[in-house]
């Protein structure tokens, strides 16, 4: 694997790859891989002859300045990780935050709905960030394919609608979400959980899959309850968010009769770190 930082590097190694019409896959992160990341670099490797990662920490999505600072950085060890599962000529892509943004991002995109609910209504600002970053990396990489993961299923949604609005050619590929044995969602976040918190936290999954089972019982208002109720049964866990969404607009839904596929979003502060994941309600 080749490592650089600047884009003209990253162009001088994928323009033989370009000319030959051989798609480039790509792969963005914030780094402090685990097998979620890796999850991601697979499903690249068996679909693209080159495979792109990106590393970046990008500061304007943090709308918490504590959260940016806390935010783990563990290059050395990511890169020890990627050697092992990238190919010759894959390349981990290093930049630093002026070659990002060499003059401040000013834009702002018009999400409607989707970045003012959820996760957009309790971190201001988040999406937008996302996106310019994204947009921004995909400019500088023009990747053919690019890999998320459903566990930000909302940061999805909002890619999506990023690449319709400046009409990028880039295909999004979602892929499922990476769990810990015991059900937890992997997260960069979960190496900042103390021992209670993490023994607690897989009631997260845990509930939500029990939420799937008792659509038929109780009303959508209700289960939002019992969720909440049932996660918060665990002292060091705090519901911040449970919602039922239509899974393609992100409008509540409020009777699970409404027509359209359904998405349950939970946001939880599991001591001082804030977890997310979500459940599909068409089971
Ligand atoms: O999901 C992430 O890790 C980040 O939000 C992303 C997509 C790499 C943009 O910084």
């Amino acid at each position: 694997m080749l490592t650089v930082k600047l884009p003209e590097e990253l162009d001088r190694h994928l323009a033989p790859f370009r000319e030959k019409g051989r798609d480039t896959g790509f792969v963005p992160t914030m780094g402090a891989l685990h097998e979620g990341h890796l999850s991601l670099i697979r499903c690249s490797l068996q679909q693209d002859p080159v495979t792109v990662v990106s590393i970046f920490v990008n500061p304007t999505q943090f709308n918490d300045p504590e959260d940016l600072k806390k935010y783990p950085r563990r290059t050395k060890e990511d890169l020890a990780l990627l050697e092992q599962v990238l190919r010759a000529d894959d390349v981990v892509f290093l930049p630093e935050e002026k070659t990002i943004y060499p003059e401040p991002d000013t834009r702002i995109f018009d999400f409607g709905l989707l970045d003012k609910v959820l996760e957009g209504e309790f971190r201001p600002g988040h999406f937008n960030g996302v996106a310019q970053v994204v947009s921004r990396l995909f400019e500088l990489v023009k990747p053919v394919r690019a890999y998320f993961g459903l566990k930000d299923f909302q940061q999805l949604a909002v890619i999506r609608r990023m690449t319709e609005i400046l009409s990028l050619p880039v295909t999004l590929i979602p892929c499922p979400i990476i769990r810990e044995p015991d059900g937890l969602a992997m997260s960069s976040r979960n190496l900042r959980l103390g021992k209670e918190e993490r023994e607690q936290a897989p009631r997260i999954y845990r509930t939500l899959q029990a939420a799937t089972t008792l659509k038929n019982n109780m009303s959508v208002q209700e289960l939002e309850q019992w969720v909440k109720e049932k996660i918060e049964e665990a002292p060091r866990l705090k519901v911040e968010y449970f919602r039922v969404v239509r899974a393609d607009t992100f409008r509540p839904v409020k009777d699970w009769n409404e027509p359209g596929p359904k998405q349950g979003l939970v946001a939880v502060w599991a001591g001082e770190v804030r977890l997310i994941d979500n459940v599909s309600f068409e089971l």
